[in-house]
């Protein structure tokens, strides 16, 4: 009997220019095109197993097992894949994050990315790696981007073909170190699918996206040169503008605690006492800071005294998703 089994894992990633409204909600389209860099031992590995004994895709997450919304949107993405296969076998899927749950870095990038791979290995279905970057954002727009190794950018595009992220640097290029400063372990209260869909309502959005390829270029070109302070001023600036749309969105959406906003004036203070660091912060209350080559364990010091930080986690730039088994 033959078996329709495979394992794959991926990284998370953290967007330098941030992904934030689409311009097709079920396509997941993105308003503007963003650059990320993948998080290397920040990620998730997926079995997955097609299966005639089953009546209905199942499942665990973390040994946890998935229902209702979770279970339908991983269900919904093996859909595309069993449509490529002209297949229509359920399957198990068995996923775990090498991150705690609740940890506040966002799992579904790497989620999608690890399901999308293993799901098309396991069905035998053949890919580029263009084409699997856009299935994988189908499942959620960031999984486009972890894809792809090391410093991604993703393309914004009208159709499905034509959106998709690829690498523009190798991981090894500049040893830059992510350190997540957690500050809540809570889940936030609007997730991303849903904070997209109201991008459009804040009078910031049109300009925000249309500033976005003299953002996209300054960014790529700090990472070409490894010049770190234009990187630093880019990315603040874009988390900044981000954060802006949707505070000011209807209804709006806060995301920061006071613990983050205390660390956002602490690192620039930092910087401009000459350390290479900056923050950026994604649909969560939690800040990643960016250190530059040589610098992160001083920061990493600092973070870990800092009243309201609980935890700190460190990555460096990670690979390309890749097969396990299968
Ligand atoms: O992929 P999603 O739908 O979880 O959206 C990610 C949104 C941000 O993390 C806030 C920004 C980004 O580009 O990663």
């Amino acid at each position: 009997m033959p078996t329709w089994k495979a394992t794959a894992c991926s990284c998370s990633n953290i967007a330098f220019i941030k992904y934030w409204g689409n311009i097709d909600e079920r396509l997941r389209l993105p308003a503007n095109g963003s650059i990320s860099m993948n998080l290397d031992g920040l990620g998730t590995e997926t079995t997955v197993e097609f299966r005639d004994d089953l009546e209905c895709d199942v499942a665990t997450v973390d040994g946890q097992e998935m229902t209702g919304a979770a279970l339908d949107r991983i269900s919904r993405h093996l859909d595309h894949v069993r449509a490529m296969a002209g297949q229509s076998l359920r399957a198990a899927v068995t996923s775990r994050n090498n991150f705690p749950a609740g940890a506040g870095i966002a799992s579904s990038a790497s989620a999608f990315a690890a399901l999308s791979v293993a799901a098309t290995v396991a069905l035998n279905v053949v890919l580029s790696e263009r084409q699997l970057s856009c299935l994988a954002r189908l499942g959620s727009g960031s999984a486009a981007r972890s894809i792809p190794g090391g410093f991604v950018e993703w393309h914004a595009a009208a159709t499905h073909e034509e959106s998709f992220a690829e690498s523009f640097a190798p991981a090894d290029h500049w040893l830059l170190t992510d350190l997540v400063a957690i500050v809540s372990r809570a889940h936030k209260s609007t997730g991303s699918t849903e904070g997209h869909a109201l991008a459009a309502t804040s009078i910031f959005q049109e300009t925000r996206v249309k500033d976005a390829p003299r953002r996209l270029a300054l960014c790529k070109q700090a990472v070409l040169a490894c010049d770190f302070d234009q990187l630093a001023e880019i990315v603040e600036l874009d988390s900044n503008m981000m954060h802006a749309v949707m505070m000011t969105s209807q209804p709006p959406l806060f995301y920061w605690s006071p613990t983050t906003l205390a660390l956002m004036r602490s690192i620039r203070q930092w910087r401009a006492s000459g350390i290479g660091v900056c923050y950026t912060i994604d649909a969560g209350a939690n800040v990643h800071c960016l250190c530059a080559p040589g610098d992160e364990q001083v920061v990493s010091d600092r973070l870990s005294s800092y009243e309201g930080v609980l935890e700190v986690r460190r990555a460096g730039p990670g690979g390309p998703a890749r097969v396990v088994t299968g």
